[in-house]
C-alpha cells in the first residue's frame, strides 16, 4: 500500500473553523434536475465530518465551461437543492463566489451550516488562476480543503492558486480517489490485468508506457485497437485509426513482450458501412474486414477471450469504452465489459474516465466494483502517472 503523501481534515483541527471547500459538482441537469448525483454522493463524507466538528462549510464548485461569463443555464443552484436533499439539511445558496454581500453570508453563517457559492467558473481569475483572484478568495476562510479530484488536474485559482493564501489540506473523496488509483497502477496486487479502450491512440499512449511495466494482462479494445491492429499488419480497411501512432503501437508491444504481459487485442469485432444501419451491422473476424466498411465494437469473441485471461486477475483496472457506445447498436461490447468486471469478483476493480464510468453506471456495477471514480481527465493523468497541480499543492 503506498500512503497518501498530503495532509487531510483528520489531520487538522477543523472545529469553529471557516473552511472554503472545493468539490466537482460538475453535473448535467434536464431543466433543473440533475441526471447523475454520483459526485454529489461521494462529496457526503467530507461535508457531514465537518458539520459534525462543528465547522462552517462553504463549498466552491465550477460546472461546465462558461468562460468568465454568468450563465443561468450553468447555475449552481439545482446542485444546492439536491445536496439539501441528500443531506436532509438546508444548503443555502449565495448567488455570487465573493464580494462584500457573499462574507457577510460567511460570517453571520453558524458553525454546522452550510453554503453553496455560485459557479466559481462565471469569473475569468478562476481559470486564469490569477493571484489576486484567489487571495479575494480566500479572504473569509481559516482552511481550504479539496475535494474536488475530478477538477484537480486543472492548474485553477480555487483548486491551486488558493493554497498560497490559507493552510489546506485533502477531504476524503481526494484521499480515496488517488490512494485507489495510485496503489491500483503502481503497487497493485498481482496478477494485475488492464483493460484500455477509447478512441484516440494519442491520450492513452502514456497509459500503456506507465501501466505495461506493472501489468500481466493487457487488453485492448476501442478505436485505439484498430491502430494495434494494423500495427499487426490486418487491414481495417476504413476503421478510425492514427498512422501516426503506429510505430507507438509497435513499441507498446515490444513492451509488453520484454514485460511478459500477456496483450490482447481483438480476434473478432463490429462492423459497419454507411450509418450503421441494423441491416449493414456485421461480426467479423478481424482478417474478415471487408473493403469500405469499419469497426465500431468489439464481438462475442473478443469479450470471451477478455474473460478468459482476466479471471484470474487480483487488481483490474478498466479505462475507454470498447466501441462507439454513444450509438446503441454499437454500445453492446462496453455494456458487456462492464457486466463481466462486475461479475468477475477480483478483489480489486478500478473504473477511471468519464465516459467508462458512465458506462459503468448503465451497467448498474457500482456494487460489485471496487470503485469507480469520479473524475475523467484526473484519473487518465493519475493512470499516466503525471502530478495534478490540486494535490501537489496541499500540505504535505
Ligand atoms: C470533469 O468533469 O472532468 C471535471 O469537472 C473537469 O471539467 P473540465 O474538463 O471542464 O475542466
Amino acid at each position: 500500500m503506498t500512503n497518501f503523501r498530503k495532509k487531510t481534515i483528520k489531520d487538522v483541527d477543523v472545529s469553529n473553523k471557516a473552511i472554503l471547500l472545493r468539490v466537482d459538482y460538475n453535473v448535467q441537469d434536464d431543466s433543473g434536475v440533475l441526471l447523475d448525483d454520483l459526485r454529489l454522493r461521494e462529496s457526503l463524507p467530507t461535508i457531514k465530518y465537518l458539520i459534525k466538528n462543528n465547522a462552517k462549510v462553504v463549498i466552491c464548485s465550477h460546472r461546465g465551461r462558461p468562460r468568465g461569463e454568468f450563465n443561468p443555464a450553468l447555475s449552481n443552484l439545482p446542485v444546492a437543492k439536491h445536496l439539501s436533499q441528500l443531506l436532509n439539511q438546508t444548503v443555502n445558496f449565495a448567488d455570487n463566489a465573493f464580494g462584500d454581500v457573499t462574507s457577510k453570508t460567511i460570517s453571520s453563517m453558524s458553525f454546522g451550516d452550510i453554503l453553496l457559492l455560485e459557479n466559481i467558473r462565471f469569473y475569468k481569475g478562476e481559470t486564469e488562476n490569477l493571484d489576486s483572484f484567489a487571495e479575494k478568495l480566500s479572504e473569509p476562510f481559516d482552511l481550504y480543503v479539496n475535494d474536488a479530484f475530478g477538477a484537480s488536474h486543472r492548474e485553477h485559482a480555487s483548486i491551486a492558486g488558493i493554497t498560497k493564501y490559507l493552510p489546506s489540506v485533502a477531504g476524503f473523496l481526494l484521499e480515496k480517489e488517488v490512494s485507489i488509483l495510485e496503489n491500483a497502477t503502481k503497487v497493485p496486487e498481482k496478477p494485475l490485468g488492464i483493460i484500455l479502450g477509447g478512441a484516440k491512440i494519442s491520450d492513452k499512449i502514456r497509459i500503456l508506457e506507465n501501466l505495461i511495466p506493472n501489468a500481466n494482462t493487457l487488453c485492448i479494445g476501442g478505436a485505439i485497437a484498430n491502430t494495434f491492429l494494423l500495427a499487426q499488419g490486418y487491414d481495417v480497411a476504413d476503421s478510425l485509426v492514427d498512422e501516426s501512432f503506429i510505430d507507438a503501437a509497435i513499441n507498446c508491444i515490444d513492451l509488453a513482450k520484454k514485460s511478459n504481459v500477456d496483450l490482447i487485442i481483438p480476434d473478432e469485432v463490429i462492423v459497419t458501412v454507411g450509418q450503421g444501419a441494423e441491416n449493414l451491422i456485421r461480426t467479423v473476424a478481424v482478417d474478415q474486414i471487408p473493403a469500405g466498411w469499419r469497426v465500431l465494437d468489439v464481438g462475442p469473441s473478443t469479450i470471451a477471450k477478455f474473460r478468459h485471461s482476466l479471471q484470474d486477475s487480483k487488481t483490474l483496472i478498466w479505462n475507454g469504452p470498447m466501441g462507439m457506445f454513444e450509438q446503441e447498436q454499437f454500445a453492446k461490447g462496453s455494456l458487456e465489459i462492464a457486466k463481466m468486471i462486475g461479475s468477475l469478483n477480483v478483489p480489486t476493480s478500478v473504473i477511471g474516465g468519464g465516459e467508462t464510468a458512465a458506462i459503468a453506471n448503465i451497467a448498474k456495477i457500482k456494487d460489485q466494483v471496487t470503485h469507480i471514480s469520479t473524475g475523467g481527465g484526473a484519473s487518465l493523468m493519475l493512470l499516466k502517472g503525471d502530478p495534478l497541480p490540486g494535490i501537489e499543492s496541499l500540505m504535505d
